[in-house]
């Protein structure tokens, strides 16, 4: 669902329009330019061994708890019921956080051939566990195919609110991103510029000229125009705010499904059965 502010999650819970991505950002200070770009959603994970510089610029960017919305991740390592518990204390202490907005499963395996539905499920249950006890507002994962989410979905007490997934023009996943409107998960993309790789596409630069926009604006606009949230990362402050900068214009609904059919281009390479 959409309100004029954002997203809203399927238990009302709302999250801006756009979030900003962390992933290899190591300075607080791009965290705090994000910030004063206009960013309130900061996507991290344990992972990315960057929450305790995010937790130092929360601290210091003068801006309210309740005014940002952190997500993190729990590894793909460190899934089960124990670990899972053990990575979100790891995670709200290294933010200096007294809560999560959203805590995500990042991927729902941890090797190819792992026997991945009994964890998945314990994995959940800690998931819930941490949503019931509101220490979470919102619980998700992220890299799930259809499959995963069904395994998920047949016998939990909490539903999964978001997917995180790889969604560019190029990559646009349709299989799992129509299951999750359908289920009224809300989609959000990561890599939503594909890491640049779709930047110097043709039919990018095309659109780029018709609208007035950069190839990064028509990616962003292209994920909105789905109802999935992009999560841009950027160091440098102009881009930035050329990436907030997407609400005054739409692309055509024949923009938008030459976007979403193009061949395939600039996939990272990653699939959560295959490493
Ligand atoms: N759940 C998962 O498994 C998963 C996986 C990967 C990523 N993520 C999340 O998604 C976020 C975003 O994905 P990403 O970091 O992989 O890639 P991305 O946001 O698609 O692309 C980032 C790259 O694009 C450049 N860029 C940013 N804005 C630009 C613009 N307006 N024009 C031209 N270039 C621009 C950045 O360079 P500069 O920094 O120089 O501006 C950077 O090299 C991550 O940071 C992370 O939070 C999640």
């Amino acid at each position: 669902m959409i309100s004029e502010k954002g997203f809203i999650l399927e238990n009302g819970v709302e999250l801006p329009f756009l979030g900003f991505g962390t992933y290899k950002v190591a300075e607080e200070t791009i965290i705090l330019d994000a910030l004063e770009a206009g960013y309130r959603h900061l996507d991290t994970a344990r992972m990315y061994q960057n929450e305790k510089m995010i937790g130092n610029a929360i601290k210091n960017c003068g801006i309210q708890r309740r005014e940002l919305f952190l997500t993190s991740k729990v590894w793909k390592g460190d899934l089960g019921y124990d670990n899972t518990l053990r990575s979100f204390e790891a995670s709200i202490k290294d933010l200096g956080v007294q809560y999560l907005d959203m805590f995500l499963v990042h991927w729902p395996q941890s090797a190819p051939d792992a026997d991945w539905k009994p964890v998945l499920t314990e994995t959940w249950k800690a998931m819930e566990r941490l949503y019931d006890e509101g220490a979470v507002a919102a619980i998700g994962v992220s890299n799930h195919l259809p499959h995963h989410l069904m395994h998920i979905l047949k016998d939990c007490n909490t539903r999964p609110m978001v997917n995180q997934l790889e969604f560019h023009p190029g990559y646009a996943q349709s299989a799992t991103t129509n299951f999750c409107l359908n289920q009224g998960i809300q989609v959000e993309a990561w890599s939503p510029l594909g890491r640049t790789r779709v930047l110097e596409d043709p039919l990018l630069l095309e659109l780029a000229q018709k609208y007035g926009k950069t190839p990064a604006q028509i990616c962003l606009r292209f994920c909105l125009q789905n109802n999935v949230l992009p999560l841009p990362k950027s160091s440098s402050m102009e881009r930035m705010k050329q990436n907030l900068d997407i609400f005054d214009f739409d692309l055509s609904m024949e923009d938008v499904y030459r976007l979403t059919t193009m061949p395939e281009t600039g996939w990272s390479g990653q699939h959560p059965e295959h490493f």
